[in-house]
């Protein structure tokens, strides 16, 4: 195991109706003026935005509001929010909503204390400053709600780039179970697999004797598997949602992946398809992970061996592991399949003379140098080919 550090100090309120205390708690980690950041109406239709203003107005705290943050967060609105922060003196940032809201708070909560273009940071430079951030999550999906890391898209050329920094890690969550019940089926399909992409992205790791973060993703893994075609089926199965919503959280906030090199190859992948379709995104992943996992898996067939047994519960082959490990990716395309997730370029939008472009990007983007991953390293090729094998 790698030597590491591990420091999560966001405050999880967790359960039902905990969203009527969010005015106690901007208090207790002093907010004293809100911006209050909302994504394309989803909150103001099930009635949790007034829940919320009216849990704020109860405790005297004073706020304001920008809503309209798109699935795949752009810069422009970025922007305005940093404009409005400053002119009315905003200290503490409160996103209602999903990855997408929390990750566009974030953005505005590191460009309000910098004097530079907050874009600087989504090319590399460090974060070391921020506004509290602070969430109410309506989706299980990104995990951005326990992570310090925040995804923008800049409209000009439609370049999708992450920045992390642990000033983003949110101060508080509240993560209400129930609130996920108004998703219509695709996103809450989508969240699943970005679920379990963040899980697989750590799970695939060139370091050694890593059992217990082994252990912990393939029990998050199991979990996803029981409990995610429950909500597709029954989208009010609030136990089913609750285990969801908690293993998002933990899938991402890195407690299962400390000690280890991880891969993050696929979401560079996906990023590319998401920018240029806009797509969401673990609706991208869906379709990528079991055509990476198909080109990767020779780098180490014990390991997708290993997952596809403890996990899918196929049986070892100890003449030709590789058709254990087979087993297990089909077994992932069957899963993803059967949540009616898509597995191919063309159900994402995808065209096939765009290969060149998104392998180039995926590769080159960001300042990135050539390529992507670390368990494997590929190369634009190697990157054009797993485009390839989505179909
Ligand atoms: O905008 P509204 O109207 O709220 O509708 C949203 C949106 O259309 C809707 N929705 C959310 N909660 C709902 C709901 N509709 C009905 N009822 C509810 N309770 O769902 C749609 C998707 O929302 P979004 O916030 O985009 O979803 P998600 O949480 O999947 O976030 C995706 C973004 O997060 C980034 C992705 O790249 C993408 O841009 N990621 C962020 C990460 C992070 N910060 O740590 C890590 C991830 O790997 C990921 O890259
Ligand atoms: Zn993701």
């Amino acid at each position: 195991m790698n030597n590491f550090t591990f420091y999560s100090p966001t405050y999880f309120v967790f359960g039902k109706d905990e969203e009527s205390k969010t005015g106690k708690y901007v208090k207790r980690f002093g907010g004293k003026k809100v911006l209050i950041h909302y994504g394309g109406g989803s909150v103001v239709r099930s009635g949790l935005l007034d829940r919320v203003k009216a849990s704020l107005e109860e405790e005297g705290i004073s706020f304001i509001e920008l809503g309209g943050v798109k699935p795949n967060p752009r810069s422009g609105l970025v922007y305005e929010g940093i404009r409005l922060c400053r002119e009315e003196k905003v200290d503490f940032i409160l996103a209602v909503g999903g990855g997408s809201t929390i990750d566009s708070s974030k953005a505005i909560a590191a460009g309000t204390v910098y004097d530079g273009d907050f874009w600087d940071f989504y090319m590399g430079k460090p974060i070391t400053e921020a506004l509290p951030v602070a969430t109410v999550l309506t989706i299980a999906a990104a995990g951005s709600e326990g992570s310090p890391d925040s995804v923008i898209t800049k409209e000009e050329g439609m370049l999708k780039r992450g920045a992390s920094g642990e000033a983003l890690r949110p101060v508080f969550s509240i993560l209400n179970p129930a609130l996920t019940q108004t998703l219509p089926r695709e996103q809450t399909a989508a969240g699943v697999a970005d679920i379990m992409a963040h899980l697989f992205e750590r799970y695939f790791t060139n370091t050694k004797e890593v059992e217990v973060t082994d252990r912990v993703i393939e029990g998050l893994l199991l979990t996803m598997i029981q409990e995610a075609p429950k909500v597709i089926k029954d989208p009010d199965n609030y136990e089913a949602r609750a285990n969801i919503m908690w293993a998002g959280m933990m899938a991402h906030n890195n407690c299962c992946g400390v000690g280890r090199d991880q891969d993050w190859a696929s979401h560079g992948i996906e990023h590319e398809l998401s920018a240029l379709y806009d797509c969401a995104h673990g609706a991208g992943l869906a379709a990528v992970f079991p055509a990476w996992m198909e080109y990767t898996m020779k780098q180490d067939v014990m390991r997708f061996a290993q997952l596809a047994t403890r996990v899918w519960g196929c049986s070892m082959n100890f003449q030709n592991p590789e058709i254990t490990a087979k087993a297990g990716i089909d077994a992932l395309r069957v899963f993803f399949k059967k949540l009616g997730l898509p597995l191919t370029m063309a159900e994402l939008g995808g065209k096939e003379e765009d290969i060149p472009y998104l392998a180039h990007t995926a590769c080159y983007g960001n300042g990135k140098k050539g390529t992507v991953g670390r368990f494997v390293e590929l190369k634009e090729e190697d990157v054009a080919n797993i485009y390839r094998l989505m179909r």
